[in-house]
């Protein structure tokens, strides 16, 4: 098999005409797939591009899921501009408009709840290369109260943020056993290391995650795998749109109470998804045994918060400041 960069110069020089769109009388972005590579026509520009691509077979590969929005893209971005290959997953890579601008960066189409495309597209993936990180980052929200969401929304929220992400990871233990190496990162979340009312479902799912990675840990290191969680706090992404929200006029006092602590940083703060990216980075590369990097202001602040006091300290001071009613005598 080729190295990744040596498969790109043979299918540029292979393709028909069809996909070439001319820039200027030396170069020309050739279409493949989901992709578009830049290439010259003259033989000096060609053979140059063959003198890179040796030396670039010692850069690093990432797997991205999830990377079409938000924390996802901004990781490939980040990764990509490090000098990594980045494998960016997405479930409609047809209509990413700018990661294909990029060198180095492959699209693959990914749905992390469709296993046959799980086993398509990691073989495709390994086919072009080694993977040395699989970022597991694909997700989205359920909130509200767990009696007003339907079983079908409940099991689709852990279908995407546990079993997609667990069915990513099984596809590529294997692969890391039989090289002795690799590093899995998921995408967990501040709501995966202390809870927030009317999120069970979601915070249930990331607290999942954090077990399972945790309890992974023991089991992987003996073969060089390592694996890690970066739990963001809120981030300024496309999550909110896409979040599933159900209601129930029971808990109004206790979402207003919670939407003022969303708007003044007590509860959450939004960083944007580049900041959280840069935690991603650190943790691909700082080679340190951490299973948990707790991402942003508001997640360090709050997680901090949770380990001083204690997780039951913590609980029932979330439950004064929201105001609520308790089914014990007060203290
Ligand atoms: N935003 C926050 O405040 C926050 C805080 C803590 C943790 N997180 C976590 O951060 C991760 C990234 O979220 P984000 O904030 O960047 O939100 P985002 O902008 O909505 O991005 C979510 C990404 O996940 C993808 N996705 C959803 N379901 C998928 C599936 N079944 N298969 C493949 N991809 C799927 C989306 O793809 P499409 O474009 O196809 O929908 C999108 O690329 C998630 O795991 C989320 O739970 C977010």
């Amino acid at each position: 098999m080729f190295p990744r960069h040596f498969f790109k110069v043979r299918i540029s020089l292979k393709v028909p005409l069809e996909p070439f769109q001319l820039i200027n009388q030396n170069s020309a972005i050739l279409h493949f797939g989901y992709n578009t590579v830049r290439f010259g026509y003259d033989h000096a520009f060609v053979t140059s591009q063959i003198c890179i691509t040796q030396k670039e077979s010692n850069m690093k590969t990432i797997l991205i899921t999830g990377a079409s929005a938000g924390l996802g893209k901004a990781t490939a971005k980040l990764f990509q501009a490090k000098g990594w290959n980045v494998i960016a997953t997405m479930r409609s890579p047809e209509k990413e408009t700018e990661l294909n601008q990029l060198t180095n960066l492959t699209l693959l189409p990914l749905d992390i709840t469709n296993s046959e495309q799980i086993v398509k597209t990691v073989q495709a993936a390994l086919e072009s290369g080694d993977i040395d990180v699989v970022f597991n980052n694909a997700g989205y929200g359920l909130i509200g109260p767990v009696e007003s969401h339907t079983e079908e929304q409940i099991r689709a929220q852990f279908d995407t943020n546990f079993f997609g992400n667990l069915a990513v990871i099984r596809a590529f233990i294997p692969y890391f056993r039989q090289r002795n190496k690799g590093l899995f990162i998921n995408t967990t979340s501040l709501c995966g290391l202390v809870s927030n009312p009317q999120s069970a479902i979601y915070n249930a799912s990331k607290w999942a995650m954090q077990g399972l990675a945790e309890s992974l840990s023991y089991d992987l290191a003996q073969f060089n795998i390592g694996i890690k969680n970066v739990a963001p706090g809120g981030i300024k992404s496309d999550f909110m749109k896409a979040m599933q929200v159900t209601e129930d006029k029971a808990y109004e006092a206790t979402v207003a109470k919670m939407t003022e602590g969303f708007q003044d940083g007590t509860l959450m703060e939004f960083t944007d998804a580049e900041k959280i990216a840069e935690v991603v980075y650190q943790a691909a590369t700082d080679e340190k045994d951490q299973l948990t990097y707790p991402a942003g202001n508001d997640a360090v602040r709050l997680y901090a918060k949770r380990l001083a006091e204690g997780p039951e300290a913590y609980r029932i001071g979330l439950t004064k400041y929201l105001n609520l009613q308790r089914p014990y005598p007060q203290a």
